[in-house]
């Protein structure tokens, strides 16, 4: 897939990286597309990525990855237009500053307020809920980290299903876009687990059933 990574820290890096060794062709869109940090995550990438302006990035993608701070994203949206029927992946969380909880819940998300914010856009909700960590290795012995993700577009969902899965995780399919509203206190339980309870983030997320 043509995949535009609008975000060059530590989600859009390792994904990037990982799709592009799994033969995706990757667009970085930076606010600097020619900085250090850019022009290295390029070459780790191979020859057929390239770092541009956030606009050509996504000319010619299929699949946006949204991995910003959640605080620059309704301007960041303005800012891009139109998108075309794209599937944007929404991997944001809407951390307080202070990350110390989320601003929006049960009754809203993220992932809902970027769709009225991106309206032309097809919004999955995914890659929120699972450290940098374990997206650069899903796996954990016999077991697979679970990704959940959720959206109203079918066709858009199978779209990220496929790329969830080609990372190694587990893809569970959370129904529609509204689920956003508990897979995002999700990653809050997650920060917690890691940060304040001690688990550190090399741990996971995963759903058993029988
Ligand atoms: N870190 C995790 O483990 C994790 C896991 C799941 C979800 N998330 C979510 O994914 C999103 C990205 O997280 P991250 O950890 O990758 O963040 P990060 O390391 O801080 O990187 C965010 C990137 O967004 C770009 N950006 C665009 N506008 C920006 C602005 N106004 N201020 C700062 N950066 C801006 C920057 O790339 P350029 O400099 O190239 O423009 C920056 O490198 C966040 O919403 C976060 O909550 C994070």
């Amino acid at each position: 897939m043509k995949i535009a990574i609008l975000g060059t820290g530590s989600v859009g890096g390792i994904l990037g990286r990982r799709w592009a060794q799994l033969g995706h062709t990757i667009r970085f869109g930076s606010r600097l597309p020619t900085s250090e940090k850019v022009l290295q995550l390029v070459a780790d990438c191979g020859p057929s990525t390239r770092g541009t302006t956030w606009h050509e990035a996504i000319t010619d993608s299929e699949v946006i990855l949204l991995a910003i701070p959640w605080p620059a994203t309704q301007e960041a949206l303005g800012e891009l237009g139109d998108l075309g029927g794209r599937v944007l992946i929404d991997a944001t969380n809407p951390l307080t500053a202070d990350f110390s909880g989320i601003e929006l819940g049960h009754t809203t998300s993220a992932a809902e307020q970027i769709a009225d914010w991106a309206p032309t856009a097809r919004v999955v909700k995914a890659f929120n809920s699972a450290s940098t960590k374990v997206m650069a290795d899903p796996v954990f012995g016999d077991h697979r980290a679970s990704m959940f993700y959720c959206g109203d577009d079918l066709p858009a969902k199978a779209m990220v299903r496929e790329l969830v899965t080609g990372l190694g995780f587990d893809p569970i399919d959370a129904g529609p876009l509204t689920s956003a509203r508990y897979i995002e206190p999700l990653a809050m339980l997650y920060i917690h687990l890691a940060f304040k309870q001690g688990w550190g983030s090399n741990c996971a997320f995963e759903v058993l059933k029988r």
